[in-house]
Formats: C-alpha cells, sequence, structure tokens
C-alpha cells in the first residue's frame, strides 16, 4: 500500500470498530490491522489476483495500487460510484483494455498464478478462458444458434452434432432453452432484452471458460429480467468463478460473496458481502452503501 493510500486509510478508519480493544497502547498496530482485514479477506483456491496494480489513461490515472484475489468459484463484486475504476479493472483481467491505444499498466494481474500480460499470452485463448457479458447485449446479427455456436467455430470446432450438443447444453445451462428451442434460426436481434442477455452468458458459456466477467449486465433489463440473471448466476456459482461489476448495492448483496468496494481508483474495502454491507470496517464504505455519497 502507498504511503498515502495508507494516510488516507488511516484518517477514514471507524475506530470504534474493534473486538478485544487496545490495552497497550498499540493502537496504530490495531489500526494496521484493521486495514489489512478490510481489504485482504481470507481467500481459499484464489484464481485471479491482481498485485499493486496501476492503470492510466495517458495522464489519468485509473486504478491505484489494487492488490485482491478473486476466489474459485464464487461470486465476486465490484461496487463504487460511477468512474471509480470498476470496468476498468474488470476489462484489465481478461486484457480488452490492450484496445485502448493510451493505456498503460504497472504492477500485475495473475490468472491462476501466471501474469496476463505476460509476453507468451495468447490474449484469444485468455479471453476464452476468461469470458466477459457486458451491460448492453450484443448478440451478432446472426441465428441464436449461431450466436452460441460462434466462438466453438473460430476454434475449429463444426462437426454438427458437436456444435448441435454444445449449443442445447449452452442454453439449458442459461435456462433459454425453453423459450428458444423451436426457434434457434431466428435471427437474435428479435429476442428480449433479458433474452438477448441469457444469449450473451450461453455463448460466453459455449466455449468451456473458467472465469465469466459481467459488467452491469442488468443495468439495462427489467425487474423481472434482472430477477432470472441473477437466478442464473446463482445457479452457475458452483461452475465457474463470477465476477459481476454493479453500481446496484441490493444486486452485490444479494448474489455475491465477496464484494470489493473501490472508490477513485482505490480499493477502498474488500470482504465477505456480509461483513462488507452490515459491519464495513472503513467510514467510506460505510457511507456509500447508507447512500451518503455515489
Ligand atoms: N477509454 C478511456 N479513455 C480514457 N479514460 C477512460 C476510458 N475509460 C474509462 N476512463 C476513465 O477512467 C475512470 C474509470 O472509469 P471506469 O472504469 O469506466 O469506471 P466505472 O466502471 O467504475 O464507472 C473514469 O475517470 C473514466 O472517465
Ligand atoms: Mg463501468
Amino acid at each position: 500500500m502507498s504511503q498515502s493510500t495508507e494516510a488516507a486509510a488511516l484518517s477514514s478508519l471507524s475506530v470504534p470498530f474493534r473486538p478485544g480493544g487496545v490495552a497497550d497502547g498499540s493502537a496504530s498496530l490495531a489500526m494496521s490491522e484493521d486495514i489489512a482485514r478490510a481489504t485482504q479477506p481470507q481467500i481459499e483456491n484464489s484464481v485471479l489476483e491482481a498485485r499493486d496494480f496501476c492503470l492510466w489513461y495517458g495522464e489519468k490515472q485509473a486504478l491505484k495500487n489494487i492488490s485482491m484475489e478473486v476466489p474459485e468459484k464464487q461470486i465476486t463484486a465490484f461496487i463504487g460510484p460511477s468512474g471509480c475504476g470498476k470496468s476498468t479493472l474488470l476489462r484489465s483481467i481478461n486484457r480488452l483494455n490492450d484496445l485502448v491505444p493510451s493505456v498503460r499498466v504497472d504492477g500485475d494481474i495473475l490468472f491462476e498464478g501466471e501474469s496476463v500480460f505476460g509476453a507468451e499470452v495468447d490474449t484469444n485463448l485468455l479471453r476464452k478462458r476468461v469470458g466477459m457479458v457486458f451491460q448492453k447485449s450484443n448478440p451478432f446479427p446472426k441465428s441464436i444458434y449461431e450466436n452460441v455456436a460462434y466462438g466453438c467455430r473460430i476454434q475449429g470446432i463444426s462437426h454438427r452434432t458437436e456444435l448441435d450438443e454444445i449449443v442445447e447444453r449452452s442454453l439449458r445451462s442459461s435456462a433459454l432453452w425453453d423459450e428458444v428451442k423451436d426457434r434457434l434460426d431466428d435471427v437474435a436481434t428479435g429476442l428480449s432484452g433479458g433474452q438477448q442477455q441469457r444469449l450473451c452468458i450461453a455463448r460466453a458459456i459455449a466455449v468451456e471458460p473458467e472465469v465469466i466477467l459481467f459488467d452491469e449486465p442488468c443495468s439495462a433489463l427489467d425487474p423481472i429480467a434482472t430477477a432470472k440473471i441473477e437466478e442464473l448466476m446463482k445457479e452457475l456459482r458452483h461452475q465457474y468463478t463470477q465476477v459481476i461489476v454493479t453500481h446496484n448495492m441490493q444486486q452485490a448483496s444479494r448474489i455475491s460473496d465477496f464484494t470489493a468496494f473501490l472508490y477513485l481508483g482505490e480499493l477502498i474495502e474488500y470482504g465477505p458481502t456480509k461483513s462488507v454491507f452490515i459491519n464495513p470496517i472503513r467510514q467510506q464504505t460505510e457511507d456509500y452503501i447508507t447512500g451518503r455519497f455515489g
């Protein structure tokens, strides 16, 4: 943690929360323990790890010394006010920010122990293993079937029976099969917004990723379609590692196991979702989740 970060952390700590108390005057030690607890929960089976990760767009620093681990086969939520760097952090994981020419990074992000920025990393393979679902559903102007089969075709799978199996399995997994099984050849853009978003999840699942990144997947959906996506994410919980960016705190508290709160490019607090929402350690987190800003 940088000195300025630490100073900000100390000044914003909520002092009363200190189980056991400190009688020997070692208050500063207790405080740094609190800071460590606030940003580094116990993660077993970490799949992703950011180490002092920084990112600049030109001169502007969007992420500041982010260090955190993401657990396997759980749902981790990134929350925080608009512009705090949630999408930037998410897109760094599968290197989508490479497409922005002014971007510069420092520190590292590891996927299963290997840097995603390594010279030998094949970004196509990385993006197959770490799939992504965006805020605005983006089916291709092709049939429902071809949308799901797309990634597999790129990988060279062309056998019809094999593709049929993959398409059915992916659409079943994304809770869409029953709604579309009789019209697989219809153009995908004719589906409702919620169905399109589940189709994008099916498309991501079809290539058998290990991680699925969701960037505000429900923000364009009505409450019923949103509930379906949340239900789906819960069903997929034990098959995939899922990371979701959301500015909807109720959503984060409903579906995630761990929550990371970002503010102005810094990771302010990270912990089990219940602790972050019920018993936040840092004042800034409490102010945000109680609606005092953002
Ligand atoms: N392509 C880009 N070029 C320049 N600045 C960007 C770009 N994308 C995001 N930013 C800036 O980086 C910061 C973090 O943005 P973002 O990650 O989109 O935040 P969030 O997803 O939390 O709303 C913001 O200040 C935003 O303006
Ligand atoms: Mg965003």
